[in-house]
């Protein structure tokens, strides 16, 4: 397992990251078994969100766990607030009332880290400002980051936030790839050149910020995986099964593979509650694909090069 000192923390972190989005399908004995399995993999660092399950992910992993002070010292817990059902909500009063709520989900003293889960135009920094700086003094979150935001958004966060903010967390996959596109197609006249994200992946190297990337086996918006659909992504899958028979692995590893080779050092945040898909992951955490075979897959996924 590949760990990635993350800049602007004390964190090491697994470059393979447990995402609890999905968590509720296993009983509280399998959740135990796989978050054990993936901890003798390497994994330390576990992603959850306040609307989870609507808060019931957070609940149930907690609950299958016996979360002595030692365990809780090994991982690193991340979780994320800010959607509300119908709006957005950066506002003090709901985030600090967030983290006390998953705080108490999660029976823990503190997080490691906080995410604001997506941007809401409504927000006044300086409120942001006011609740971080709450959690931090009270010892309730040790680190902040955002999701889903642009630069423009993180750098106007970063004029009142007194923290650095040191994880954005996106969507990337080899089938959802807008951050690379338009850094691969600069100054053309195609849609895969329209930059929709402000250059955050550049950005992210410039500044440090550590970009995890979210739904990596996903095509398009929770549509499915696209690993093993033949009929929108017959010639990735053949791409990628060649490649997979070359280093002995499964596709899965390889779609991993794909990410953890960028050398933006992004962490993948996967959403498996399978043991044998988790383990086949945790093999993409250092397996370096040739620069060659990183460029055939992607166009391999529909995209050009100039
Ligand atoms: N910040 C955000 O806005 C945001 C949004 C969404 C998610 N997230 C985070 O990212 C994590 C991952 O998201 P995700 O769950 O959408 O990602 P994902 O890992 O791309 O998708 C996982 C889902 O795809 C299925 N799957 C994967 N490969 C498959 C294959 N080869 N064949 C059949 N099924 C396959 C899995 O089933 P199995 O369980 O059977 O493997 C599971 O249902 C979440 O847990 C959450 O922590 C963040």
């Amino acid at each position: 397992m590949k760990y990635i000192n993350v800049a602007n923390t004390n964190l090491k972190a697994s470059n393979i990251v447990m995402g609890c989005m999905r968590i509720t399908s296993l009983s509280e004995k399998d959740l135990n078994q796989f978050i054990l399995t993936a901890m003798e993999e390497g994994v330390n660092f576990f992603d959850h969100a306040d609307i989870y399950g609507g808060g019931e992910c957070e609940r149930h992993f907690a609950k299958a766990l016996d979360m002595t002070p030692a365990l809780r010292e090994k991982m690193i817990i991340q979780s994320k607030c800010g959607i509300r059902k119908g709006f957005f909500d950066f506002s003090k009063e709901h985030i600090l009332e967030s983290v006390d709520g998953i705080l108490s989900r999660l029976e823990t003293d503190y997080l490691d880290v906080l995410l604001l889960h997506r941007p809401d135009t409504l927000m006044d920094p300086a409120e942001v400002a006011e609740a971080f700086e709450s959690l931090y003094t009270q010892g309730k979150v040790k680190y902040f980051g955002v999701s889903n935001q642009n630069p423009a958004q993180i750098e106007l966060l970063q004029k009142y936030v007194p923290y650095p903010l040191v994880f954005n967390q996106l969507q990337l996959s080899i089938a959802h790839t807008p951050m690379i596109d338009s850094g691969l197609t600069v100054n053309m006249h195609i849609n895969q050149s329209v930059n929709r994200e402000g250059s955050v992946l550049e950005y992210s190297r410039l500044k440090d910020i550590t970009i995890q990337a979210w739904s990596p086996f996903q095509k398009g918006f929770f549509e499915g995986p696209f690993l093993g659909d033949q009929d929108r992504y017959g010639k990735l899958n053949q791409v990628i099964d060649r490649i997979a028979e070359k280093y002995q692995v499964s596709n899965t590893t390889i779609a991993v593979a794909w990410i953890t080779r960028h050398p933006a050092n992004m962490q993948v945040i996967l959403g498996t509650t399978n043991i044998e898909r988790l383990k086949d992951s945790c093999k993409g955490s250092e397996l370096s694909l040739t620069r060659e075979e990183w460029y055939e897959i992607y166009q391999a996924a529909g995209n050009m090069l100039p």
